[in-house]
């Protein structure tokens, strides 16, 4: 018998190609085959005394340690990669990278990418957290049996890595697997998106991947290095808390949390920021449900309309009260309320605006405050045919701009009439005599137009360490600096950087659309965090859906298919109110006809990123959420209405 064993192939390859004993000695131990070492041996020359050369016995202690002191756990059947391209869907263009190939031969893994690789998404998919993502040969056989198809290939679920074992049910979080040359770290189940039913033309897909715990997971990468298809898996560290992927996942999105769990999953190291981000917050909601607060009341309440109260030439405050003499629940700062009116007469359509509480203060009645805006439906109406004594129907306090308990100093910044919610905020402040640096940035045309002047001269005054910086863009004769206004001209970042505002402050802005945008870019260039800058808009809020690729949308409109036959569904922040047509598979779809700005990724019940204020109404799903939304909100993409709805949209 020949003394020269057959070297395989592929490790002939990987030995010419790196001849050093690290990848020779990590690619044998990958291989995870003891007959490797006999074939190593047979290959290598021997001295004199028949004892291996130095550099053998470098090759041989290293692949003896490695195999003996990681066990194999699986194998890697295909490595997939494929970059960014736009497909068609629905008349959208979307731009995904799921398409990926399977490659021949060895790639190297780097920190962001597998060479050739990309994301067209880096936020959701990408990034240092999310470089590979991993399926299994096990789930494609699943999904086969399940879903009768037999025309997946390598790459099918949009993977990088095809894998032999490694089941989400037994891998964890913070596992630690060297493939090749490399070294990775689990991260993160997949993150549910409908790009993942596209590329399956199956679009209940995302869905189906949470309700049957066979995810997938993302990996990301401790020590770079090439890797092939064939390479073992070896395991080198359980991760801590030894959560399974399948648990997180089911953690995230199933119902019923232990709170333990999640306990346990934020003490997690190598958990993604955004996982963290997102169980923190189920934490403080599960913490929450155990003192609830007082919900103050579903659907449309007639309120009274007990004083009416000019603040500037063109704003009116009104004070609300509940019609029977009840308290009112406290709101928090920030929020608002939805009036329905019928300008037109008590049987006539009603239309439904919404308007921020300028005051938080009194036991007995809201505090509203209109701006009249010419041809404006809602203003006129309030402006010209509300008195006191007259009834409006209003929806209890809602809304995320909400002022946050922290120590940091905080800045409210806003123009025109989008004082109203940071104006409740610093009565907050004042009322609560808090200690923070406080700062009151506004723009105002002139005197004539700026409202609550003194009312915010005043709070400012009870708070201990307040500044005020009032920008009048046209002031009037009259107008003297440094006595109702402090400067002349806009708004802007430069305001701010001049005035030497802390950096690290909570910044909550209100205003016209582009004041809003230029000061959050001018925030994020000087380096303030997004998650402590808040915006309000007054109007619809930009919708999230990834991948979608952004074009200039109109303004909300009616759908351009003929009216449907079904209850009215009225998109509060849109302005719009549409006849539902059942040829519409849900009122997500709805909404995009309207090109009212909706936010979603999974499309299917799953990740609850479409969740919405339900004013009032009800709504049936189709198909069933995996978990349902909270009292008073519901999820678009799954939902059609039984009766009249009124959605925050
Ligand atoms: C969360 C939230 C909070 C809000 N808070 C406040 C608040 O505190 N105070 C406040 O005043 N508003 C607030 N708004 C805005 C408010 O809801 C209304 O959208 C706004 O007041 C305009 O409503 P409207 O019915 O008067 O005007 P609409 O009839 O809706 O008209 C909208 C705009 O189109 C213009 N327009 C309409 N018809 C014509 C026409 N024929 N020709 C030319 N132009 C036309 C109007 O001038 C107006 O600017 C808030 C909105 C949201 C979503
Ligand atoms: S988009 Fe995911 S639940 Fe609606």
């Amino acid at each position: 018998m020949s003394k020269h064993h057959r070297i395989p192939s592929r490790l002939r390859l990987a030995r010419q190609w790196t001849p050093s004993p690290q990848r020779f000695a990590a690619v044998a131990a990958g291989k995870g085959d003891p007959s490797l070492l006999l074939a190593f041996d047979a290959n290598e020359p021997h001295d004199q005394s028949g004892a291996h050369s130095d550099r053998s016995a470098s090759y041989r202690n290293a692949i003896t340690r490695n195999t003996e002191e990681r066990p194999v756990v699986g194998r890697l059947l295909s490595v997939n990669v494929g970059l960014p391209r736009d497909v068609m869907w629905e008349g959208r263009t979307v731009r995904t990278a799921i398409w990926k190939e399977p490659v021949d031969g060895p790639r190297m893994v780097r920190k962001i990418n597998i060479d050739g690789d990309d994301q067209a998404d880096r936020a959701a998919h990408g990034g240092e957290h999310r470089a590979v993502f991993v399926y299994q040969i096990d789930s494609y056989r699943y999904w086969e049996r399940h879903l009768a198809r037999h025309d997946f290939t390598y790459g099918q679920f949009g993977e990088n890595f095809t894998v032999e074992g490694l089941p989400d049910a037994e891998v964890c979080i913070g596992d630690r697997y060297a493939i090749g040359e490399a070294v990775f770290e689990v991260t993160q189940p997949r993150v549910t998106c409908f790009r993942v039913g596209i590329r399956m033309r199956e679009p209940a897909m995302p869905s189906l991947l949470v309700a049957h715990h066979r995810p997938g997971f993302y990996l990301r990468v401790l020590q770079e290095g090439a890797v092939q298809a064939g390479d073992a898996i070896t395991r080198m560290k359980v991760g801590e808390e030894q959560l399974s992927v399948a648990e997180i996942d089911g953690l995230l999105y199933l119902p019923n949390r232990p709170r333990r769990k999640l306990e346990r999953a934020l003490q997690i190291p190598a958990l993604s920021d955004g996982w963290k981000g997102s169980f923190k917050e189920l934490f403080e909601q599960a913490e929450q449900k155990e003192s609830p607060e007082p919900t103050a009341w579903e659907g449309f309440q007639p309120l009274v309309v007990t004083s009416i109260e000019g603040e500037s030439d063109t704003v009116l405050s009104f004070r609300l009260a509940p019609s029977d003499g009840t308290p009112i629940v406290r709101p928090q700062p920030g929020q608002y309320l939805a009036l329905r009116m019928r300008p037109d007469g008590p049987d006539q359509p009603a239309v439904i605006r919404s308007y921020s509480l300028s005051s938080i203060e009194g036991e007995d009645s809201y505090r509203i405050s209109v701006k009249l805006e010419p041809h404006g439906v809602g203003g006129e109406f309030l402006h010209r045919h509300v008195h006191e004594g007259d009834v409006i129907d209003a929806a209890a306090p809602r809304g995320s701009f909400l002022l946050r308990d922290d120590q940091r100093p905080v800045v409210l910044i806003s123009a025109g009439i989008g004082a109203t919610p940071v104006l409740s905020m610093l009565q907050s402040l004042a009322r609560t005599r808090s200690a923070r640096e406080v700062w009151w940035l506004h723009g105002a045309r002139n005197s004539h137009q700026h409202a609550f002047a003194s009312e915010v001269d005043q709070l400012l005054d009870s708070l201990a360490n307040a500044h005020r910086i009032v920008a009048y863009s046209g002031p009037s004769p009259g107008d003297v600096p440094g006595r109702g206004f402090d400067t002349s001209g806009r708004l802007s970042v430069e305001t701010i950087e001049a005035a030497r505002i802390p950096v690290d402050a909570d910044y909550y802005l209100c205003g016209p659309d582009a004041f809003m945008r230029a000061i959050s870019a001018g925030l994020t260039a000087r380096g303030v965090p997004p998650e402590q800058v808040a915006t309000e808009i007054f109007g619809a809020a930009p919708s999230l859906a990834p991948g979608i690729v952004a074009v200039h949308r109109p303004a909300p409109h009616q759908p351009h298919s003929p009216p449907g036959a079904g209850p009215p569904v009225t998109f509060a922040r849109s302005n719009v109110t549409v006849p539902w047509d059942p040829s519409y598979t849900s009122l997500l779809e709805l909404a995009e006809a309207c090109d009212v700005p909706a936010s979603f990724s999974c499309r299917t019940g799953v990740c609850h990123y479409c969740e919405t204020g339900l004013l009032t109404g009800d709504v049936a799903y189709n198909p069933k959420p995996l978990e349902p939304p909270p009292d008073g909100r519901v999820l678009v993409c799954c939902s059609q209405p039984s009766t009249e709805v009124t959605l925050e949209l």
